[in-house]
């Protein structure tokens, strides 16, 4: 087991990594999260070569302004080549579980306006099954009990995240105690329901390069 020491270190290895995907000039997608904390650090230090942005979040937004790096509106930047965004969880099929840090929905659109999706993860996030990381549910916060019954009628222990607002204005449901063995069929079941902005399931857009960083340096999968 790695000590959140060694997990830093793990994250800090994918996010450099990563910049090995990217194409001078072009505009960078940028996920949410402590790895791409790093990441955004990273791009720093190439703000001359990556000067333009698209971001999922309004904490990256600030990070990469902080950075000297532009954020566009993605309505403006046209087609995105590369996406870079952490995860919470990744099967071996490369589904992931996200929105640990409640950004879902911004990072789900940004993957599918992106030619390609480059996924950094310490190797903490490798599991054989998704769901022991509560699965993020973003809901309208009228709808908040209806979801959370039906959440309840699949097998979830549900739990409204506290205190927290999305960057869109609504809430999440964490769904704990899932055995997800079909992520395709369980994103779309989800995404169904009336009131659901979007489900922390990314198996239809899934990386198409996966980066997993362990002591002996990083491992890249590329779809
Ligand atoms: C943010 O909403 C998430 O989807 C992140 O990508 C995910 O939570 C991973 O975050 P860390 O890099 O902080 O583990």
């Amino acid at each position: 087991m790695s000590n959140p020491l060694s997990k830093d270190v793990q994250k800090h290895a994918a996010a450099e990594h990563a910049l090995r995907f990217l194409t001078p000039g072009e505009v960078v997608g940028v996920g949410s999260g402590s790895t791409v904390g790093f990441f955004i650090a990273a791009l720093s230090k190439r703000a001359v070569d990556f000067p333009k942005a698209v971001s999922s979040s309004e904490r990256s937004s600030g990070l990469l302004r902080s950075a000297g790096i532009q954020v566009l509106d993605l309505n403006d930047a046209g087609p995105i080549g590369v996406y870079v965004d952490g995860a919470d969880e990744v099967d071996p099929n490369l589904a992931l579980i996200k929105g640990g840090g409640g950004a879902l929905t911004r990072e789900k659109i940004i993957a599918q306006a992106s030619r390609r999706f480059v996924c950094i993860v310490d190797e903490s996030k490798q599991v054989p099954v998704l769901g022991t990381f509560p699965l993020p549910v973003e809901v309208i916060p009228m709808a908040r009990s209806l979801v959370a019954r039906e959440l309840a009628a699949i097998g979830a222990t549900v739990i409204e995240r506290a205190g927290f607002v999305t960057d869109n204005g609504n809430v999440i449901l964490d769904a704990a105690r899932l055995r997800i063995t079909d992520p395709l069929a369980l994103e779309a079941q989800i995404n169904q329901w009336p009131g659901v902005v979007t489900v922390g399931l990314f198996a239809r857009r899934r990386p198409d390069v996966l980066l997993v960083a362990g002591p002996g340096g990083v491992a890249e999968t590329v779809v």
